[in-house]
């Protein structure tokens, strides 16, 4: 049975009271009370969190980046894979000073682990600190809890299950100002055997395009100049996903769209025609999968061979030659053998991915896989993946060789790896340039040409008209 959390106060009213709360708190204190909110995982973990972050500011909280400044801890967490969970783990452990020395600071922990009861139980008798642990279908009562636990000391678990609407009326306090999260969906249908999203993200439902296009256009006018389009599998978004990329294509203006994840049992060819047709959507895709043996993707539940996701490669290639494609792996599936895993690394030379991110499995009590036999230990597949990230250093070397002597397109984000004077950005292909340039360049669009090719990054002179 999960916990099930009954508001004493509609929404609405909690939230006069909470602002009472805070206007009074300001007064006293000089400052209002203010909020860490972290989130881990996946960027639709990142875009609950900057909801999440929203509403507080809606009822006056300030924010923090340090633990011991906040009246409010809000861990936002994860639970793909057990180092996810680990870490939120360690880090409650250190919250329990705090808490001792200020029994009004407020701890809560949200998000995909604390959707899942036995992570609430665990913390229920053994984190006596935590105040609060609410899943990822309860945003919508955070106002009730949070009033209840300020005016009345409660301890509160909310692990209700599966809410179906999509509220729009929470917005994004988004901290970047130049690129954007934008979930077009939530929750995932497809149950691959090894993964606990769609236990702790329920069914898919999809924002309408209306509603999608109308946020894109605001983040536009707002100066945003990257807008990345989430879902678990943006193929499934009910209304037609191309469709929704040649509709967003016609706002005016200077800006990038990016999306993810896209499953390749639904990738189309309507779907790579989009990409190259739209202007305004980069020329790259991310497409996991998983493995490179028919056998274990059966075993994963993910409904395509490796022959139909090469169709896909090919057919994106056949229209622009080279065509940018990362991708998701997981080494060491129960009962994967090595010849099996060596044919993850035939499908890496094949495709010669400009990027891969690649995760030894990790066993999520709950899912099918759990139940599999799984006899190679950890230490094998921390080794297969060595032997797979050496491969791919080759192959992302070699690769990245291409852009050396061309001029590309350049967002540039932040200070460089490179050195003093050096400035970080990305490529339309999503890879890393490393640029000498004023700062000034920060949130803009510069051309480079490329000098030099590495095995993380480009790099090359500033191109000025
Ligand atoms: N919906 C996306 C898709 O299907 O491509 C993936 C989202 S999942 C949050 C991100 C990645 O985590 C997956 O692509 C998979 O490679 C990895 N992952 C999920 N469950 C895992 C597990 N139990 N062990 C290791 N890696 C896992
Ligand atoms: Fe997990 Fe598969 Fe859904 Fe992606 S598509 S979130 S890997 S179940
Ligand atoms: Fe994302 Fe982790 Fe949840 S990857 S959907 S935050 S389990």
């Amino acid at each position: 049975m999960s916990d099930k959390y009954i508001p004493e106060l509609p929404a609405d009213e909690a939230v006069i009271r909470l602002k009472e709360w805070a206007e009074k708190y300001s007064a006293d204190k000089g400052h209002p009370p203010l909020a860490f909110v972290h989130s881990y995982g996946c960027q639709q973990n990142v875009s609950d969190g900057e909801k999440i972050k929203g509403m507080l500011a809606k009822v006056g909280y300030g924010f923090t980046a340090e633990t011991n400044e906040a009246q409010l801890i809000l861990l936002n967490t994860c639970a793909v894979r057990e180092n996810a969970e680990d870490r939120v783990f360690g880090n409650i452990g250190n919250f329990k000073k705090l808490k001792e020395n200020d029994r009004d600071v407020v701890i809560g922990i949200c998000g995909c682990m604390a959707q899942q009861q036995h992570v609430a139980e665990k913390i229920k008798a053994s984190y006596r600190q935590v105040d609060l642990v609410f899943g990822t279908f309860a945003y919508n009562d955070m106002f009730s809890m949070l009033w209840e636990i300020i005016s009345k000391h409660k301890r509160l678990f909310n692990q209700n299950e599966a809410c179906t609407e999509i509220d729009e009326s929470m917005t994004q306090l988004r901290e970047d100002k130049v690129r954007a999260f934008l979930p077009i969906m939530y929750g995932c249908n497809n149950f691959c055997t090894y993964c606990i999203v769609p236990y702790v993200r329920g069914r898919e439902r999809s924002r309408t395009p209306e509603a999608v296009i109308a946020e894109v256009k605001s983040l536009v006018e707002q100066g945003y100049k990257e807008i990345t389009l989430l879902g678990q599998n943006v193929n499934s978004y009910s209304y037609g996903f191309p469709k929704l990329l040649r509709e967003i294509d016609k706002i005016e203006g200077k800006f990038r769209i990016r999306f993810m994840s896209s499953h390749p049992k639904d990738a189309t060819r309507e779907l790579i025609d989009a990409i190259v047709d739209c202007e305004h959507v980069c020329t790259h895709l991310h497409l996991p999968v998983q493995a490179g043996s028919d056998r274990v993707l059966k075993a994963m539940n993910r409904r395509y061979t490796t022959e139909k996701y090469l169709e896909m490669i090919d057919y994106a290639r056949s229209r622009v030659p080279d065509f940018s494609f990362t991708t998701d792996l997981i080494v060491g599936f129960p009962g994967e053998t090595y010849e099996e895993f060596c044919m993850t690394k035939d499908i890496i030379k094949r495709v010669k991915y400009d990027n891969i991110y690649s995760f030894v499995y990790s066993r999520r009590s709950g899912t099918p896989a759990a139940k599999m036999a799984d006899d190679i230990s950890d230490k094998q597949k921390g080794l297969w993946l060595r032997e797979l990230l050496l491969e791919q250093r080759e192959i992302t070397s070699e690769g990245f060789g291409r852009f050396v002597g061309r001029t590309v397109e350049v967002l540039i984000e932040g200070e460089g790896r490179t050195g003093e004077g050096w400035l970080t950005g990305k490529n339309e292909e999503n890879i890393i340039v490393e640029v000498e340039a004023d700062k000034k360049y920060i949130g803009e669009f510069v051309k480079v040409h490329i000098t030099k090719a590495m095995n993380w990054a480009l790099s090359g002179e500033l191109v000025t008209e």
